[in-house]
């Protein structure tokens, strides 16, 4: 059997997902479970992509429009810059893979952090490619480091920012300083899935360098948008590169209903204030509380905290599991003595602690 599969799928080690609901709800036979493992919204979606939703449903026999007219189009006008410069995929991950598979050929490679987030090195194994990682300072990327390790190879570069799962990042000097150190045929991703939650001053436009850089960043509607389960993201970058990209990406890769529902929340101004405001507000109540039970934190610009136990990561997980509140164990990211919280609504944050006091004194 083995001799029929590639060697790079073999020692892969797939993605393990949050625990779904369902799942958690059947297997512990409970009957409320609280999922705060991946970072979605916890103030459901915009209302506004429910109705177009609901509006496009007898359309559904058609194949979409495979350019994705009508979200590029809302999307162009948000952001000030033209539909050309725009691709969108199946979720920022579908992107993550056209990347690769668009720029790095046969022997060259991808740089990151070591500590991010894992499908970089999961596309990459898939793909092939081999990919050279830097470590965290402090629970940062590391620019000054990265750029020391790019050598002719390098091909790609990904820096998630907000980092997942530190929720930290990088700011505009640094990543000034590290532009001016790349070269001119490497390509730097700046994947800001969490890039709607922060709320620092000194955080990269990225999106005002687009044209005199080879830059291309990732957004993401299935966290500050709510639509993670519809599947889409977008890439914004240069036309030149884009081009390239679409040849990659497969003829109908966003459904109808996604594409619909995105282009009606790109707009939803009210949603996007009310789940900052949840966010932040739900952060400064779980700071307090673990401050309160003595637990470290690491300080997080993003919708989710990397919390410290005194003990495995994966006995917390677990038994908090037991009282229905689903949280990320961390150590497939070589954390072992930590958890990831997505930070939700009031009631969910309460309860959050509450177990987490219960099981931490156990
Ligand atoms: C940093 C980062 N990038 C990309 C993604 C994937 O997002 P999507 O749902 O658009 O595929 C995630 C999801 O957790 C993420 O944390």
């Amino acid at each position: 059997m083995q001799n029929l599969i590639r060697k790079n799928i073999l020692k892969l080690s797939p993605y393990i997902p949050g625990k779904p609901i369902d799942e958690v709800k059947r297997e512990l036979g409970l009957k409320q479970v609280i999922k705060l493992a991946s970072n979605e919204n916890p103030l459901g979606s915009s209302a506004r992509a429910v109705r177009a939703i609901k509006k496009a449903l007898s359309q559904i026999n058609r194949y979409p429009d495979g350019n994705s007219f009508y979200l590029k189009k809302a999307l162009a006008a948000q952001l000030g810059i033209a539909a050309q410069n725009l691709i969108i995929g199946n979720g920022s991950d579908e992107l993550i893979d056209i990347i690769i598979k668009t720029f790095v050929g046969d022997k060259e490679e991808i740089l990151t952090a070591d500590t991010t987030f894992l499908e970089y090195k999961i596309v990459s194994c898939v793909n092939d490619r081999k990919v050279v990682t830097v470590p965290l300072k402090n629970f940062r990327y590391d620019l000054a480091g990265m750029a020391k390790k790019i050598n002719k190879r390098t091909k790609v570069v990904f820096i998630a920012n907000p980092n997942n799962p530190t929720g930290t990042y990088v700011d505009r000097f640094e990543v000034a300083e590290f532009l001016k150190r790349i070269p001119k045929n490497v390509i730097v991703v700046f994947d800001e899935a969490y890039e709607l939650f922060v709320d620092a001053k000194d955080f990269p436009q990225t999106l005002g360098r687009i044209d005199q850089n080879n830059i291309i960043i990732l957004k993401t509607f299935s966290k500050a948008f709510g639509l993670a389960g519809l599947r889409v993201g977008y890439a914004v970058a240069r036309p030149e590169l884009v081009r390239y990209m679409e040849k990659a990406r497969q003829p109908f890769n966003v459904n109808y209903l996604a594409q619909v529902a995105a282009a009606a929340a790109v707009s939803d101004k009210k949603f996007l204030e009310d789940t900052r405001r949840t966010v932040l507000k739900g952060k400064q109540y779980l700071y307090a509380a673990l401050e309160k039970l003595g637990i470290n934190y690491v300080p997080s610009v993003a919708n989710f905290i990397l919390i410290e136990v005194a003990c495995e990561g994966t006995y917390i997980f677990k038994e908090m599991l037991k009282y229905g509140v689903i949280v990320r164990d961390m150590k497939e990211y070589g954390l072992n003595n930590f958890i990831r919280v997505t930070i939700a609504t009031m009631r969910e944050n309460r309860k959050f602690i509450s177990v987490l006091r219960k099981v931490m004194n156990k």
